[in-house]
């Protein structure tokens, strides 16, 4: 029994890379938590990303959206009811951050660190079960909120069927939308 358990201990031993890789990650350990206790990262709204950082995590964004969507069931989206009440919803919650046609600034989105993307540019980069998983759970230490706390799956599905119909809007449309949609902010109350 003894025996085995030697040879096992030799083999490992023996292999010279095992000793320079623990020093390796325990030195990589040190060096991060001295980073992290030092105070030197800044954490300001207002001190812009380095691209590397940008990089970092907007791929896990993307790849951490991309495998929770991926078995979640898309309805009929292509209906008009559908896309002016979720219009109603984007007008109301969405405008000040992401924007739209004919809106091009706000207060709130100039200060915000990862700046909020212009949808209208960005939407077709998502499939519809993502942007609803996007919209449902939002994206933690970023500004964008989880609206599933406060709105069903239904309302979300037809936030997506507006947001499927915005890369393609001129503004002329989306005054349209407006006028069409009232003053009705798309919820029950
Ligand atoms: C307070 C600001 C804020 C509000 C309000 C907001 N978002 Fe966001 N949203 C963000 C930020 C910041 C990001 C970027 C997250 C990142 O970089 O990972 C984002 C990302 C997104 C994305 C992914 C886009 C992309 O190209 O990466 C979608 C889709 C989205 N939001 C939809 C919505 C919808 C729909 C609403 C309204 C119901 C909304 N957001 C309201 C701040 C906001």
């Amino acid at each position: 029994m003894n025996t085995t358990h030697d040879n096992l201990e030799k083999t490992v031993m023996n292999k010279g890379w095992i000793k320079p890789i623990l020093l390796l990650t325990s030195g990589s350990v040190i060096v991060a938590l001295i980073v992290i206790y030092s105070g030197t990262i800044n954490v300001a709204a207002n001190y812009p990303d380095h691209a590397f950082t940008r990089w970092l995590l907007h791929t896990t964004m993307e790849q951490s959206v991309k495998a929770h969507a991926s078995d979640i069931t898309v309805p009929e989206l292509n209906q008009p009811d559908k896309i002016l009440n979720g219009f109603r919803h984007y007008r109301e919650m969405c405008t000040g951050c992401h924007l739209a046609p004919g809106i091009t600034s706000s207060e709130i989105r100039q200060g915000l660190m990862p700046q909020p993307p212009v949808l209208q540019k960005t939407v077709n980069n998502w499939s519809p079960a993502e942007l609803f998983w996007i919209i449902k759970n939002g994206v933690r230490m970023t500004a964008m909120p989880a609206w599933g706390s406060t709105h069903n799956d239904e309302k979300i599905w037809e936030m997506v069927a507006f947001l499927k119909q915005l890369p393609a809007m001129t503004e002329e449309q989306y005054h349209t939308l407006d006028q069409k949609a009232g003053k009705d902010d798309g919820d029950d109350d």
